[in-house]
């Protein structure tokens, strides 16, 4: 529980998230899971999770969190996503790596938003195929359908919890009332089985 200090790395040069803007997610999170932040920053999302008791694993492209992993890279994420054994493949005569089972049950970040960067993370989460929470501007909803088939091929159907405006930290230091987000951003979520397609967050501006 709350065992990481904030990060003592290299100063964010990314927007972070106010512990807060997790509120409406938290009761869809399932006590028991083991949570991956792959695009953690300074671990403000991670570290929230863990004060709730959540198991984490944060990782970054940069070097923040437990490991410095590029989430568009399969390669870099098959050992957070699962634990491997030796076995014997007696058809090569070889001793070879098998994932044996699952290491995390969920993903939730706020991830890059630069257009390329948050299209290839939705993309790859819903390859993965664990339940996850994106945090995305509202406008990465427009023309998703279009650029990412399987945001309308997924079963069961994508969910969104509409936020409304995110005092985010800045890369300048800006942070609650100093902050002052130009637009508004929501929860895009799968398998976390939310009670409606789309809901709102009642709390207004979010500090
Ligand atoms: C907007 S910041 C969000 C930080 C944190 N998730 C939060 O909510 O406070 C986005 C983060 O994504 C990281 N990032 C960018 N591309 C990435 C990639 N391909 N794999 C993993 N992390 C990446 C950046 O280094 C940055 O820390």
């Amino acid at each position: 529980m709350g065992t990481r200090p904030q990060s003592a790395h290299n100063p964010a040069v990314d927007f972070q998230t106010p512990p807060q803007a997790l509120e409406p997610l938290l009761p869809y999170l399932r006590p028991h899971w083991h949570i991956w932040e792959p695009a953690c920053g300074d671990g403000n999302l991670a570290n929230t999770l863990m004060d709730r008791g959540y198991k984490v694993t944060d990782t970054d492209i940069k070097r923040w969190g437990d490991q410095c992993v590029d989430f568009l890279n399969p390669k870099e994420c098959r050992n957070i996503l699962y634990h491997y054994d030796s076995v014997w493949n007696k058809h090569e005569d070889r001793m070879e790596e098998v994932a044996v089972s699952a290491r995390v049950h969920a993903i939730v970040t706020n991830p890059p938003y630069s257009r390329g960067n948050m299209d290839g993370f939705l993309v790859r989460c819903f390859e993965l195929g664990l339940p996850f929470a994106l945090l995305v501007p509202l406008t990465a909803l427009e023309g998703a359908s279009k650029r990412i088939p399987a945001y309308v091929e997924a079963n069961p159907r994508p969910q969104v919890i509409v936020m409304g405006r995110v005092r985010f930290t800045t890369p300048t230091g800006l942070q609650g009332m100093d902050s002052n987000p130009t637009f508004g951003v929501c929860w895009l979520t799968w398998k976390l089985g939310l009670p409606h397609d789309l809901m709102w967050w009642h709390e207004g501006d979010l500090r």
